[in-house]
């Protein structure tokens, strides 16, 4: 069997705390379940900055083009907030996205049992809770052009940003959520802002047209972004899929973030099209939550995102299906043991560091392998 080329991209402050969780169980993986993982690593964000003034070199970005998966950890920092724009730690992970081409971000906001206490919702709104935010991830206004700050000669500059999605954007990412939703409730729910952008009104168009052709047994409804953000805190669990645009689909996701406990909860899938050759998707996992300067170097770090994001790995890259059932099983049961990071502490459990929790998660791993 070829091994599975992993491309591990640390990055800032927590990440690299997070990463080396999982680079325990893919250490545990290849010695005692044969799993074959070849591990590179490279620089991404304000470390690869500080090393070569990029933030990710040429080198890096073959490797990552090159690798089965990509395993992201964080990037940013208050170091480089004064760094010009198309060198900051974030271009690092927007070049990722768009040069993999990964177009569909999967965020899934799943509320353990064990946390339905954690959020600051109330238990019976979040518990159960399992809903999936599929993000267009390489268009939009993160990357429409023109994108500048105009000087505009009278002592006034003019800062721009331009929304833009194309027919074929909207397709495949509506068509990524219907398929998905088959999968799961069967239901879609698109959020745009059709009332004030024309973005939005092609969007609507576009996802009703998908639906009709291909889609019509999944159940589809329009929300506006702003009343799927009020929708999401008031009554959850109305929803299956959420498919929106890449801005609205960065905040409504911190927000789904909060219903689970912690945005150090939440896992992510940055996924490419399939290869029409060898069916193989261009991957990214990357955990919701940013490199968390305030308690970088603590050892307070939740890793299960990064975990959970490794887990999404197991399935999407490489069809280890048990693997990653058994992975999220021994999350679960961690949590059911009472225990906890800072982030998702609550009275009566027993509060533990990053480190702990990543060993914790890997011996019940390894007790459900048995
Ligand atoms: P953040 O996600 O880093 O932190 C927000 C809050 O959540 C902080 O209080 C932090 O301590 C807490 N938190 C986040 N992850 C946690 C975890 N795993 N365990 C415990 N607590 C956790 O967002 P921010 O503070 O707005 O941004 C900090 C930097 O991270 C910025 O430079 C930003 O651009 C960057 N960022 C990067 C990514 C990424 O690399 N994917 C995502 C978001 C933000
Ligand atoms: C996220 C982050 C990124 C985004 C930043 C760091 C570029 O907030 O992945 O949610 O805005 O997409
Ligand atoms: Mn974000």
């Amino acid at each position: 069997m070829a091994a599975k080329k992993l491309l591990l991209l640390p990055g800032d402050g927590i990440g690299p705390e997070a990463m080396a969780e999982v680079r325990k169980i893919i250490a545990y993986m290849n010695a005692e379940l044969e799993s074959d993982f070849s591990l590179e690593e490279g620089l991404v964000g304000g470390c690869a900055y500080d090393a070569h003034g990029k933030a990710i070199s040429e080198a890096d970005m073959a490797k990552a083009l090159a690798a089965d998966a990509v395993l992201f950890g964080a990037v940013g920092g208050p170091k480089w907030d004064t760094v010009p724009y198309d060198v900051r730690p974030e271009a690092g992970l927007l070049r990722l996205r768009k040069d993999m081409e990964l177009f569909a971000n999967l965020r899934p906001a799943i509320c353990y049992p064990a946390l339905a206490d954690s959020s600051s919702l109330k238990k019976e709104i979040v518990e159960g809770l399992d809903i999936l935010i599929v993000r267009e991830l390489t268009g939009g206004v993160y990357f429409g052009e023109p994108k500048e700050i105009r000087d505009l000669g009278n002592g006034q500059k003019r800062g721009i940003d331009t929304q833009v999605y194309d027919t074929y954007e909207i397709e495949r990412i509506s068509g990524v959520a219907f398929e998905l939703a088959r999968t799961r409730a069967n239901k879609v729910t698109s959020m745009e802002k059709r009332n004030v952008m024309m973005s939005g009104v092609l969007w609507n168009e576009v996802v009703t047209a998908t639906h009709k052709a291909k889609y019509s047994d999944v159940k589809l409804e329009h929300m506006l972004a702003d009343a799927g953000g009020m929708q999401l805190v008031r009554w959850p669990k109305q929803f299956d899929v959420i498919v929106t645009d890449n801005l609205f689909g960065d905040m409504l996701s911190d927000i789904a973030a909060m219903l689970t406990g912690s945005l150090g909860m939440l896992p992510s899938a940055s996924l490419g099209a399939p290869d029409a050759k060898t069916g193989k998707r261009k991957a990214l996992y990357e955990p919701v939550h940013g490199s968390a300067p305030d308690i970088a170097g603590t050892g307070a770090a939740n890793p299960i995102a990064m975990i959970a994001s490794f887990a999404m790995c197991l399935r999407y890259s490489f069809n280890m299906v048990a693997e990653a059932d058994r992975l999220e099983a021994a999350i679960a049961g961690v949590l059911d043991d009472g225990l906890r990071t800072g982030d998702i502490m609550s009275e009566g459990k027993t509060k533990i560091g990053t480190v702990e929790m990543g060993d914790a998660i890997l011996a019940k791993f390894r007790a459900l392998a048995m």
